[in-house]
């Protein structure tokens, strides 16, 4: 085994070298403070693995992405959005039973509890969905208690998987004002979602397999990411053996920040900001490449993939055909595309490594699907949810972990005495009156 060497004050500290499957390498620092009293320092976790897992296998310099070995093209390809979610919780293809238990599953569990309902009257009509959608998976922890026991966590995981398509389809029904469609189980997962969103009580809804499929790629090319913000919020909340429920709805809020999963709605946003601007996406570069202007090219960049995002290469040309085949042209399309072009040449983002990421091209097939831009985040966590589980169910099985709670360098104020109020300065100069006093934060 090998071996890494840390001098600190003259003193040679030896730690264990970890290699992983893929050849990755790590320093197993794990007991460094207790020896030495030093701690690391690595803000945004850059360079820290928060722990081993079997999941997903990610290269950034190599363009490389597998979920529990199997690379996304194959899966994107050839597997459909269940049978891949079946792969990442249970970490392994189902069978022929198995897969059409699972799918049978996934329907009969789409129903939430009828006291649920009650819960989205009282949202107001201008509630976010993903603010309904962690609500609700927060407060399923309600109805279904004990979701954290071994007995239950199966049933409790496919019930989740199941429902979370429902709360997303009834929080844009509510929004619209329109009474909510339930699933049918001879659809399938995407199905029936498109079928909740847009069928109502006077008019079916025929699922075009063009979306039907569309809606299915995109689940799938979001279904793990392995440690990202939102995958380590889900094993943050988990590590003190918070439930299922607790945990996802913890990573589904993470998930909304528009540096994270909201870069998509974040994406269409700026697009639509640069046509209505006379569609001169060259300024928005510059913009992007000015520090203060506080504007970022919302799309691009990525922490770990630093030649492309394998994901956002196969929703590029999934753009095209979806578009072709619905018959639908968006201008918005032409801007990404003139902006991609120029940001690839341009020195700035070519030094920085900046390429699209799969917020960039997923918004526009959102669009053409007739999908309103704030529920695109929700699509966004309703394909990340079988990651999450993945993640949520490795961590709590493996009983070596320790609840996380990482460390930190105090930079604050020196011990200091404390005065009371009457003894501090500006209030012994200035008085108030009682009704005007404010706490001090
Ligand atoms: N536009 C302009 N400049 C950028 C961008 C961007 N989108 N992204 C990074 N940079 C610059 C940044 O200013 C910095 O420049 P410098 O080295 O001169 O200070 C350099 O590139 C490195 O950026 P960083 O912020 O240190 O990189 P990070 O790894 O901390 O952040 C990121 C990654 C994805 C948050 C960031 O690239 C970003 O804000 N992108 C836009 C938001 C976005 O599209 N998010 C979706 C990510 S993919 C979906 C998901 O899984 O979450």
């Amino acid at each position: 085994m090998s071996t890494a060497k840390l001098v600190v004050d003259g003193k040679e500290y030896e730690f264990p070298v970890v290699e992983g499957t893929e050849g990755e390498h790590a320093i197993d620092i794990s007991t460094l403070r207790a020896r030495s009293g030093y701690i690391t320092l690595d803000p945004g976790y850059a360079n820290t693995g928060s722990c081993k897992s079997e999941i997903t296998f990610i290269d950034g310099e190599k363009g490389i992405l597998r979920y529990r070995g199997y690379p996304i093209e194959e899966l994107a390809a050839s597997a459909r959005f269940p049978e891949v979610a079946y792969l990442l919780v249970y970490g392994h293809l189902p069978d022929q039973d198995e897969l059409v238990d699972w799918r049978r599953q996934l329907t009969l569990n789409s129903f939430m509890h009828e006291s649920m309902h009650n819960f989205f009257d009282n949202f107001p009509p201008t509630a976010h969905p993903m603010a309904i959608m962690s609500s609700m998976v927060a407060s399923m922890s309600t109805f279904y208690p004990g979701s954290g026991e071994d007995e239950t966590v199966d049933e409790n995981i496919v019930r989740l998987l199941a429902q979370a398509k429902t709360i997303a389809a009834f929080s844009y029904k509510k929004s619209r004002g329109e009474p909510m469609v339930y699933p049918l189980t001879s659809y399938s997962y995407a199905a029936n979602f498109l079928r909740m969103m847009y069928a109502t009580p006077a008019e079916e809804y025929d699922v075009s397999p063009v979306m039907e499929r569309a809606l299915d790629l995109l689940l799938t090319v979001h279904a793990d990411h392995e440690q990202n913000c939102s995958a380590s919020t889900v094993r943050m909340v988990g590590s003190s053996q918070a439930n299922l429920y607790a945990s996802i709805s913890a990573g589904i809020s993470a998930l909304w920040g528009p540096l994270h999963g909201g870069a998509n709605q974040a994406v269409i946003e700026m697009l639509e900001g640069i046509r209505r601007d006379g569609g001169d996406y060259k300024k928005y570069i510059n913009m992007a490449k000015d520090k203060n202007s506080g504007f970022r090219l919302m799309g691009f960049g990525h922490r770990v993939y630093k030649n492309f995002d394998p994901r956002a290469k196969i929703l590029k040309a999934a753009c095209d055909d979806v578009l072709d085949e619905l018959g639908v042209t968006d201008p918005l399309l032409d801007i990404a595309k003139n902006l991609e072009g120029v940001a690839l040449e341009d020195d700035f983002f070519v030094e920085r490594r900046l390429y699209p990421n799969v917020d960039f091209y997923s918004g526009i097939i959102y669009r053409a699907m007739g999908i309103p831009t704030n529920m695109f985040t929700v699509l966004f966590a309703i394909g990340r949810l079988p990651g999450w589980i993945a993640q949520w169910k490795e961590m709590r099985e493996d009983r070596a972990g320790r609840i996380h709670r990482p460390r930190q360098i105090y930079v604050g104020k020196n011990k200091r005495v404390f005065k009371s109020v009457s003894q501090r300065e500006h209030v012994e100069s200035a008085p108030r009156p009682f009704a005007t006093w404010s706490y001090d934060t």
